[in-house]
């Protein structure tokens, strides 16, 4: 009833609130947390921080650099913006069958063959936990005058601890994005957008933040991002080093059984990866007989524990500041009994089509244009060689297998037929179960 009650506005002005509004001012001590010049509050995640770094830096038929494992958002700021992606893809650790980081090498090897690129885009730290070189790919895109937008929406607390990654502005970004919402105290929705430095126009950013969003803010989201700001900036080491010490000592008894393994610093130096976040549990179950998605029934329905995500080898377990050694006790002890159950290898990891992941699939025409084509609907089986109009990704992470304007592959088809079979959640095509999938018409 309260939440009701203040749910009027309060005066802290719409997204333009004029330079002596609360929000104005709130945004101030966002930029100064965040190490950034000046900061946007969101207000539809950081799906709309994707698409403003997209639509502020390109216009349609810009070429932007961005690595393959991006989140759906990035692709919703393809289409919006027009801008043509070059993919940079992200080697694939065999063990866990992750994606992880991108590295400078591989950015600048795409530069030189496109030296015409308005931007490089990428996703750091994954959905996993993984930091690419973000201070080495800044120097790249710096070299060749060109912005590091980085998606750091899984990276808001990296600012607030010394021992967790270096954030997006200390390794040299000039725009990012940063989903509170998700591992620190906001409400869900509340997101930020930043720029630092001169090849990013903030006037612009701004303009486009007043098109993607309401403009009716939620003052309560906006309100929970000051707080979040606060609780971070007063006491977030603190906090954060519960978190790590609790995250730590989880993986320690993780690994400590020996059909389980969890993620941890030996990824460092490997497949793309400069750092990692601890607070990530990324638990792979294929030695105790499951896939990831099974692990996750298991868990939920039999444990009464639900994890962040499932694929087709891991469960992961994010450790926050709302968590207490008791609700680890409990995932770990619940992973431990699943993993010790005499029944567990029957069950079978279910086919995973690695080529499909490996190869990248011809890209005929932009999102933009894929998506505005005439289409027509036609089964997934009847779908290689087709174009695609439609994205599709497995939810959680969300990262898209098929993005609008690639051309499907038989890889790709069975993979995405193994994904749905496997018991994934496909986002993106109109029709879920993927039975059918819409293409541009010939
Ligand atoms: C890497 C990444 N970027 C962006 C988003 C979109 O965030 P939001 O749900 O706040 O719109 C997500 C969501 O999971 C994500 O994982």
């Amino acid at each position: 009833m309260d939440v009701l009650r203040i749910d009027v506005c309060p005066g802290l002005g719409s997204l333009d609130g004029g330079p002596n509004s609360a929000l104005a001012a709130a945004q101030v001590l966002a930029a100064d947390a965040w190490g950034a010049d000046r900061s946007w509050f969101l207000h539809n995640g950081s799906t709309a921080g994707n698409q403003i770094m997209l639509m502020a830096t390109c216009h349609p038929g810009d070429v932007v650099l961005t690595s393959r494992n991006t989140h759906k958002s990035i692709v919703s700021g393809l289409v919006v913006s027009g801008a043509r992606p070059v993919y940079i893809r992200p080697e694939l650790d065999p063990e866990s069958h992750i994606a992880h980081g991108v590295t400078p090498e591989q950015i600048e090897e795409a530069l030189d063959h496109h030296p015409e690129a308005k931007a490089v885009l990428i996703v750091s730290p994954t959905y996993y936990g993984a930091c690419s070189d973000v201070a080495g790919i800044a120097d790249v895109a710096h070299r060749h005058g060109i912005p590091l937008l980085v998606d750091e929406a899984w990276g808001a607390h990296f600012p607030f601890h010394p021992s967790l990654p270096p954030h997006a502005f200390s390794a040299g970004a000039d725009m990012a994005v940063t989903g509170v919402h998700k591992l620190l105290g906001a409400f869900l929705q509340a997101s930020l957008v930043h720029v630092r430095g001169d090849l990013v126009d903030g006037d612009r950013v701004e303009v486009v933040a007043g098109m993607v969003q309401s403009t009716s803010a939620s003052a309560l989201l906006r309100a929970s991002l000051d707080v979040a700001r606060m609780q971070m900036a007063t006491e977030g080491e603190a906090l954060l080093s519960d978190v790590i010490a609790l995250a730590e000592d989880a993986r320690e008894e993780i690994n400590n059984h020996p059909r389980l393994s969890c993620l941890g610093k030996e990824l460092v130096g490997n497949h793309g990866v400069v750092a990692l976040d601890p607070t990530r549990l990324v638990v792979n179950v294929t030695g105790a007989g499951f896939s990831g998605y099974e692990a996750d029934r298991v868990l939920f329905n039999e444990h009464d524990v639900a994890v962040e995500l499932s694929d087709f080898a891991n469960v992961l377990a994010d450790v926050t500041i709302g968590h207490q050694r008791e609700d680890l006790d409990r995932f770990v002890a619940a992973l431990r009994a699943m993993a010790d159950d005499p029944h567990a290898q029957q069950l079978s990891s279910k086919g995973f089509v690695e080529e499909a992941l490996r190869v990248l699939p011809e890209q005929a025409l932009s999102p933009m244009e894929a998506f505005h084509a005439p289409q027509e609907r036609v089964s997934l089986a009847q779908s290689v060689g087709r174009v695609s109009a439609e994205m599709a990704a497995t939810y959680p992470p969300g990262i898209p297998v098929l993005v609008p304007g690639e051309r499907l592959n038989p890889a790709l088809v069975a993979h995405l037929q193994a994904q749905v079979e496997a018991g994934g959640r496909i986002v993106g095509p109109s029709d879920p179960k993927l039975a059918t999938i819409e293409v541009v018409r010939e």
